[in-house]
């Protein structure tokens, strides 16, 4: 079977490496306002550093126009950043494969460190133009991967160059891999799944992948009012896809055909409006009132997911409850949290993106087995998709 190659293999001693990050972090006033995911990629870059290989990082931030330089995309926030957290110098190049970037490159001595500007200003990126391509790999002579949160695009920083350079993965990158197929071919029993999320459309392949390995699926958000309508109960001013009631109906069939118990909610907060002053109502499913929305799951229920979390031996969670951002439809998503944070016994995954906000929301990150720092990416990953960064550093790829 084919394995990833691993920076451990490498030996970086005055090579230079040209390092896919994903360094797309929330800023503000040119501050990094979260830096997780630069404190993740670290134990890659000092690795790197120590072998006295010659860094060329690089990362997208957000999604710019691809027409060049957008100030508000820039990656200074988080050469700043970076530099702050490595306690040595980090250049950034004004351009991705221009004149400064080929400059900064051929100026590392061992052990220094270089960021290129947002890959993204360059339009070819995203498109895996294989010119482009070129021009980054010309730039270093190997190339590393440790990029998991952009995995899932193949793009020329990601795909294009693990063709043209021999191509390894990142400590975090073999962690992410490492850590969610292992979830999914070798759980700890009992394996729960909870998923939250406004829309089924969104879910419905992890939930349908999530079927066949899961001893238990917890349903919440919105899109537990799908299901419910599904079920043909009344669900008030609530979001609903009714053309997806169908599909839903089929994951209940799926759900009991497999063996899997299905949780869904019994109760829900409800209100006239998505406000943060609008008056909060607990109501059963069965009688929510015409008027009024579900915007987080009641508070039986958030004990019912507690008590199913409680005895289970593995934890996979991805998507809020509820409108945990705002301060009453934000308790299902605590308590939820709180169980998964109280289950020391258990691996407790936490799949990436808004999951990662309510965690860090509540402070309890550092009771979680593992934080993904990919969203889309680890979704797809637990879909069954290949993700085309990682497919790109496999040891059996053709010519390497
Ligand atoms: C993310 O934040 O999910 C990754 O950085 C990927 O970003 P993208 O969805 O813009 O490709």
């Amino acid at each position: 079977m084919a394995d990833i190659r691993s920076i451990d293999d490498l030996d970086a001693r005055g090579k230079k490496v040209l390092v896919r990050v994903d360094f797309n972090v929330p800023t503000k006033d040119g501050v990094v306002t979260d830096d997780t995911r630069i404190q993740r990629a670290l134990p890659t870059i000092q690795k790197l550093i120590a072998d006295g290989g010659r860094m060329i990082l690089m990362s997208h931030k957000g999604r710019p126009s691809g027409n060049g330089f957008e100030a508000e995309f820039s990656n200074a926030p988080a050469a700043a950043r970076l530099s702050e957290l490595l306690g040595q110098e980090v250049v950034l190049a004004e351009d991705v494969t221009g004149p400064s970037a080929a400059q900064v490159a051929s100026a590392l001595g061992d052990g220094q460190v270089a960021l290129l500007e947002n890959v993204r200003f360059d339009g070819r990126e995203k498109k895996n133009d294989p010119d482009f391509a070129r021009e980054l790999a010309s730039l270093a002579d190997v190339y590393v991967n440790d990029a998991f949160g952009t995995a899932h695009r193949a793009h020329a920083s990601t795909k294009g160059v693990a063709d043209l350079l021999p191509a390894y993965a990142g400590y975090l990158m073999q962690k992410e891999v490492g850590t969610l197929t292992g979830m999914l071919d070798d759980p700890k029993r009992p394996f729960i799944a909870v998923l939250g999320g406004s829309k089924v459309s969104d879910k419905i392949k992890v939930i349908d992948a999530l079927l066949d390995k899961v001893d238990g699926l917890i349903i919440g958000g919105a899109m537990c009012f799908t299901f419910l309508m599904a079920e043909g109960k009344a669900t008030g001013a609530s979001l609903v896809e009714p053309d997806w009631t169908d599909r839903a109906r089929a994951m209940m069939e799926k759900a009991k055909a497999n063996g899997v118990k299905l949780h869904l909610p019994v109760d829900v907060v409800a209100a006239k409006a998505m406000e943060e002053d609008a008056e909060a109502f607990f109501v059963s499913v069965d009688e929510i009132p015409e008027d009024l929305m579900g915007l987080d799951i009641g508070p039986e229920t958030a004990d019912i997911y507690a008590d199913a979390i409680k005895k289970a031996a593995c934890v996979f969670w991805n998507g809020p409850m509820g409108v945990f951002e705002m301060e009453p439809f934000s308790h299902g998503t605590r308590k939820v949290a709180e169980a998964i944070a109280a289950n020391a016994e258990a691996d407790t995954i936490i799949g990436g993106g808004d999951s990662v906000a309510a965690v860090n929301q509540f402070g309890l990150a550092d009771e979680m087995t593992f934080i993904s720092t990919g969203g889309g990416a680890s979704m797809e990953l637990v879909q069954g998709e290949e993700l085309p960064g990682v497919a790109a550093l496999m040891t059996d790829v053709e010519g390497r």
